[in-house]
């Protein structure tokens, strides 16, 4: 079960990413006994802090779901790190890295060392880290395996370039290119969904689903992240991995086998089959002060110019031209700071034949990835009793009430002890970069010219551009009767 005396390195230790995920990930999965406790964990970054530094920031974001027994554990967790503070661009915090590294491994009588690194990283020094790592602590003799982080580029040209240098430093089998929506529940769940089904799999097709939705909706704004997110956008921050990572698995055809590149050729066989996104069908937004005036627009942010036309909310549809999916339109929407925060992904199924039934709504399966992981399909019964009317009912699957006794990771635990185990499953081949980067580009850049469309301003806490509801009337999804 566990691989002994491990090292795992994490670069960029003192920033946000690694005190919000990386750290507590490993911390979950060391008190779910899923992390030999032979493990020694480094924390690299440029900061000069102390090994308390590092608890006090770590610690609060650290989950005990047992209580006051975890306690014990968070102590033997930090006891496992050690944090060191090096620059990336010269060598001697590489340097010793190295000696560390080694005399651990010396200690333990390692023979096949086996190290993995975090690269918690702006993309900044990404390049100049991953250099160092290979030519300074690459496990010669074993096992090396690097995890990256998103972005992975910031256009097609971009990611071929990072590609293209990072290709020489490390195998395709080495990298673990980390999209965390593939560890989440729901999204791992959705493979055994469809195939496992007989009666879902035989309704997966154009002649029984009329449209498809994917959507990402979060209640705050960019508040503090303004700097970051100016340059990148809702599509490039959520729609051309999490939300795309979702499509490919929502759509592809049935792998072979289970094995991690049978699943990665057919990701990239149904993204092959994407036709361009149609520009002129997109509906773009940004966020502005709430209407009551107690939240701030978008572009009020200090580090974002007044003039921004950052994007912070859109929505495309995609068009999948084969035997299954040709004419189905999947709409896939993303907004920040709107009425909620949700995830989901609805099929709704064509009408039934009309004659007995007048109006009878159309059938819907909801797979609501968060919050409150669950799988419904809503359709019609008869009302209970002596009428003969119909009504909308559930099948519902509510993780919460349904698994109470199950521990369900999050999703960067999950995909961290994938990379530990050498598992690609659930993280982005090369192809697959490259191609989605291929189905976005045109649409980024045509809104980026400086003439492109100006994004609608929605308020803060709407549910987004007014055209919404029109927008996905015309993709053919028919509202229920509440909207
Ligand atoms: C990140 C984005 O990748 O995903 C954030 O950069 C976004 O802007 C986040 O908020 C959403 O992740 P989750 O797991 O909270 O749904």
């Amino acid at each position: 079960k566990f691989e002994k005396n491990t090292v795992i390195c994490v670069f960029g230790a003192s920033g946000d990413l690694a005190k919000k995920k990386t750290f507590p990930a490993l911390f979950g999965l060391f008190r779910e006994g899923y992390l030999d406790p032979s493990t020694k964990i480094f924390g690299y970054a440029r900061s000069k802090l102390s090994m308390e530094d590092l608890k006090s920031r770590v610690l609060p974001h650290l989950k005990k779901p047992h209580g006051e027994s975890d306690d014990a554990k968070i102590e033997q967790f930090f006891k496992m790190i050690s944090y060191i503070a090096g620059n990336y661009d010269t060598d001697e915090g590489f340097d010793e890295l190295r000696t560390q590294v080694e005399k651990f491994e010396k200690s333990a009588n390692v023979e096949v060392p086996h190290r993995l690194f975090y690269l918690a990283l702006p993309p900044s020094v990404f390049l100049t880290v991953a250099k160092q790592i290979k030519s300074r602590v690459y496990a010669e003799k074993g096992i090396t395996r690097v995890i990256v982080e998103k972005p992975f580029g910031h256009d097609l040209t971009s990611a071929r370039e990072l590609q293209k240098n990072l290709g020489p430093l490390f195998k395709e089998e080495e990298l673990y290119r980390i999209d965390h929506y593939l560890g989440k529940e729901l999204v791992k769940n959705l493979l055994v969904l469809r195939f496992g089904n007989q009666f879902l799999n035989a309704s997966w097709n154009r002649d029984n689903i009329q449209s498809v939705q994917i959507s990402f909706k979060e209640r705050f704004g960019t508040e503090g992240r303004g700097g970051y997110f100016d340059s990148i956008g809702i599509i490039r921050d959520v729609m051309q991995n999490h939300l795309l990572q979702i499509m490919t698995l929502l759509t592809m055809e049935r792998p072979v086998s289970f094995d991690p590149e049978s699943i990665r050729d057919e990701k990239v066989k149904v993204l092959k089959a994407v036709a361009p996104i149609d520009k002129d069908d997109v509906l773009l937004g940004q966020y502005g002060k709430s209407e009551d005036g107690s939240k701030p627009a978008y572009v009020d942010d200090d580090t974002v110019d007044k003039d921004s036309k950052c994007v912070t909310f859109a929505a495309m549809t995609f068009n999948i031209e084969n035997e299954r999916w040709e004419g189905v339109p999947i709409m896939m929407r993303a907004g920040k700071a709107l009425n909620e925060s949700k995830v989901e992904i609805r099929l709704q199924y064509k009408a039934v034949a009309s004659g007995v039934f007048k109006d009878i709504p159309n059938n819907e399966l909801v797979i609501r990835v968060q919050p409150d992981a669950a799988v419904y399909l809503k359709f019609n019964a008869k009302t209970p009793g002596l009428s003969n009317a119909t009504q909308v009912t559930d099948l519902n699957l509510t993780y919460a009430s349904r698994y109470q006794d199950f521990w369900i990771p999050e999703a960067y635990e999950v995909l961290i002890r994938d990379a530990l185990l050498g598992d690609h499953s659930n993280f982005v081949r090369d192809d697959e970069l490259d191609i989605s980067w291929g189905i976005f580009t045109p649409l980024l850049k045509h809104i980026e010219r400086p003439d492109g469309p100006k994004p609608e301003i929605y308020p803060y806490g709407s549910r987004g551009p007014k055209g919404l509801k029109k927008y996905m009337e015309k993709h053919k999804y028919v509202m229920p009767e509440k909207h």
